[in-house]
């Protein structure tokens, strides 16, 4: 082992190119070296003599690698070597920086929209009670407007049975939540993560966000709604919009709407955007229902509101053309660096 030591650290000194290094670590500690034969060999030493040999192999395999090193950074760093590394004449290569997620960036926007007429910004669980997303809502058990919210049920480990909790359906939990905690005025916008048991497609997704808005205050009426959703579209979708509110039916509103604006893209005539209508739906709306007034404490008749609620991804969707909700989740680059 002296002797492989003395002759590989002569022959090391005398390195002078990465052509020669490479040579002298095939040799000195490549796989048919004469080192690497004194390890294999040591299995069939006597006992007595296995370990030190072994442990002298190894501290030589380690000094030749260290000297190795030693030597390659040397020569690295040698007059000429830094001009042959970095041709400071090339054009620098651009970094990404990385970017919002579009849904992220849609939730800003829509936020920022009504943070500037005065509402604040909460977010609550996505596990959550039966009782908000249902009951507080005036959704009973057995109401059929619960099949409108496929619903992911949770279970106790072990059960076979559905818990009393389960995966928001929708923002609207938070409603009751808010009002029980506070008392009036109320001016909030809630956006959050929503999930519905449901097949995807191009337009479905199991997972997918929302925005609920909920203002109450004593004297709030249908056209403080009316105002506050057409000053947030002109906001979003440009200051001609026009809107129109339809009615619907949602369990916790009364009246209950759905708000749409004439279609931004071709102003109303009719195209593929807005499917011939001239117009899309971008809403659901309506005055708080008296009993989800009561449910949280508040009297109905001092107080009244209104509420709505959004799903972003559609209007991401409308905004910028996509075609697929399914993109928003999918992780994929070429999608994401777009926006
Ligand atoms: N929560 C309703 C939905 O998911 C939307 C909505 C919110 C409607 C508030 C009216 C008032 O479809």
């Amino acid at each position: 082992m002296e002797e492989i030591r003395a002759a590989a650290l002569a022959a090391l000194a005398g390195a002078d190119s990465d052509a020669v290094l490479d040579e002298w670590r095939v040799t000195y500690l490549g796989r048919k070296s004469d080192l690497t034969n004194v390890l294999r060999s040591i299995s069939s030493l006597p006992d007595e003599d296995r370990k030190t040999v072994g442990a002298s192999a190894n501290q030589l395999r380690g000094a030749l690698e260290e000297a190795f090193d030693e030597k390659t950074q040397a020569l690295r760093a040698g007059p000429g070597a830094i001009a042959d590394a970095l041709d400071v004449t090339l054009p620098g290569r651009r970094r990404s920086g990385g970017a919002l997620h579009p849904t992220t960036q849609t939730i800003r926007e829509i936020t920022n929209a009504f943070g500037a007429m005065g509402f604040q910004i909460a977010e609550g669980p996505e596990v959550e009670w039966e009782k908000y997303n249902f009951d507080a809502l005036n959704i009973p058990a057995d109401h059929p407007a619960r099949d409108q919210w496929d619903t992911f049920w949770l279970q106790e480990p072990g059960s076979e049975e559905r818990s009393d909790m389960l995966l928001r359906t929708h923002t609207s939990p938070m409603q009751a939540r808010i009002m029980e905690k506070t008392d009036p005025p109320v001016r909030v916008v809630i956006p959050g993560r929503c999930f519905r048991y449901e097949a995807t497609d191009a337009t479905h997704e199991w997972h997918f966000f929302q925005i609920e808005g909920l203002a109450v205050d004593k004297g709030i009426t249908f056209a403080d709604m009316k105002g506050t959703l057409f000053e947030f579209a002109r906001r979003l979708f440009g200051p001609d919009r026009k809107v129109r509110f339809r009615v619907d039916f949602f369990p916790f509103v009364e009246p209950g709407a759905e708000m749409a604006i004439d279609c931004f893209k071709c102003n109303g005539k009719g195209c593929s955007l807005c499917k011939g209508t001239g117009w899309i739906e971008i809403m659901g709306a309506g005055m708080v229902h008296p009993s989800v007034l009561r449910n949280v404490g508040y009297d109905p008749e001092v107080y009244s509101g209104f509420a709505f609620g959004m799903g972003v991804e559609r209007i991401a969707m409308l905004r910028h053309g996509i075609d697929d909700v399914r993109q928003f989740a999918a992780g994929d680059l070429r999608f994401l660096s777009q926006f």
